[in-house]
């Protein structure tokens, strides 16, 4: 048995620098046509020179491959409509992350003053950037999600024009809000359709299902399914792939972020075919983000086999999601 995708893509992607871009990219770009490339690098990519040096790094590392990085503006209220016109080419979108909500957004937006955004967000909305959003307030841990959704309404009511990416999804709370307004949109990963609080934190902890926003109850897993499953024309697939070296993943102060790059077509094929809903598939992992982001990546068919696939304990230092286990698809 085997399924054909086109032009897969992973519309929400860390790939890091240095060493570990070396390490992880490729192994990206061996399943996926394409990925939206996240910003939070250390420092985060905030102007011109660094994005284009930062592309031409992933590029470098991907050449095996015919592989597109889409690439990503750190957010800052700073940036102006000529700013912003002068890059409108080379972004596909801009990330905004509350501060110190996770890895590396020490330098995000404190507080949500509609009024300070709205010089950037309006020039945005005219040059027709969308806004990609790590939706989480400072509360306490499990209502982090559910406490950003008025800040998420606002924004969409503010500026109709403006597209909105709910990044990462994982409540049933979020699931219901995608679907409340014409501009928002959002991302689910391949993780929050796994696990849930019970996986991470139910037995014997385990440090490589730690990530933000953090996995919550089955009621919340079914609501993702629901919409990831059906490809919903407003979701699509973005991994949040995050690694981090097995040295920060176990220890005392354990890093957020699962590493799920290598395996997240494979996995995603099994747990459609599971659903019987293999025929979405393509939607989910490439058509629908094609239509919301309007990209059209150059042509480049993955097939998947039924064929059993053991994943290895790990690439490099990064440990995977679902290391060790056999999963029943590979990439041919
Ligand atoms: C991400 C990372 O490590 O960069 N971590 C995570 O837990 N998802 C950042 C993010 O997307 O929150
Ligand atoms: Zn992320």
């Amino acid at each position: 048995m085997q399924l054909q995708l086109t032009s897969p893509l992973d519309m929400h992607l860390h790939l890091r620098q240095e060493g570990m871009l070396q390490n992880v990219a490729p192994l990206s770009s061996k399943s996926f046509n394409g990925a939206l490339i996240m910003p939070n690098t250390l420092p985060p990519i905030t102007t011109k020179e660094m994005l284009l040096a930062y592309k031409k790094e992933i590029l470098e590392a991907t050449k095996e491959d015919n592989f597109t990085p889409y690439m990503t503006l750190f957010f800052n209220s700073s940036y102006d409509y000529d700013f912003l016109k002068s890059l409108k080419n080379e972004i596909v979108a801009i990330k905004l992350y509350p501060a110190g909500i996770t890895t590396n957004s020490e330098g995000g937006v404190a507080a949500f003053d509609i009024e300070q955004l709205r010089p950037t967000l309006e020039a945005m909305s005219k040059l027709d950037i969308p806004l990609c959003i790590h939706g989480e307030s400072n509360g306490f841990v499990m209502d982090r999600e559910a406490e950003f959704i008025p800040i998420y309404k606002q924004l969409a009511t503010a500026f109709p024009k403006l597209k909105i990416i709910m990044e990462h999804i994982t409540t049933a709370a979020s699931a219901k809000a995608v679907l409340e307004h014409k501009n928002l949109y959002a991302t689910i990963t391949l993780h929050h359709l796994y696990i849930t609080l019970d996986d991470l934190a139910g037995g014997m902890l385990q440090p490589h299902l730690f990530c933000k926003p953090i996995a919550k109850r089955p009621e919340d897993r079914e609501a993702l399914l629901n919409l990831a499953l059906n490809a919903h024309p407003k979701v699509m697939f973005g991994s949040d792939s995050a690694p981090h070296p097995k040295s920060a993943k176990e220890a005392p102060g354990c890093a957020a972020g699962v590493f799920t790059a290598p395996i997240a077509l494979q996995a995603l094929t099994e747990l459609f075919e599971k659903h019987n809903k293999l025929e979405n598939l393509q939607a989910f992992v490439s058509d629908n983000a094609q239509k919301i982001y309007k990209i059209f990546p150059p042509k480049k068919e993955v097939v998947l086999v039924k064929k059993e696939y053991t994943v290895p304990s790990s690439y490099g230092d990064v440990v995977p999601f679902l290391a060790n286990q056999t999963l029943h698809w590979s990439i041919q």
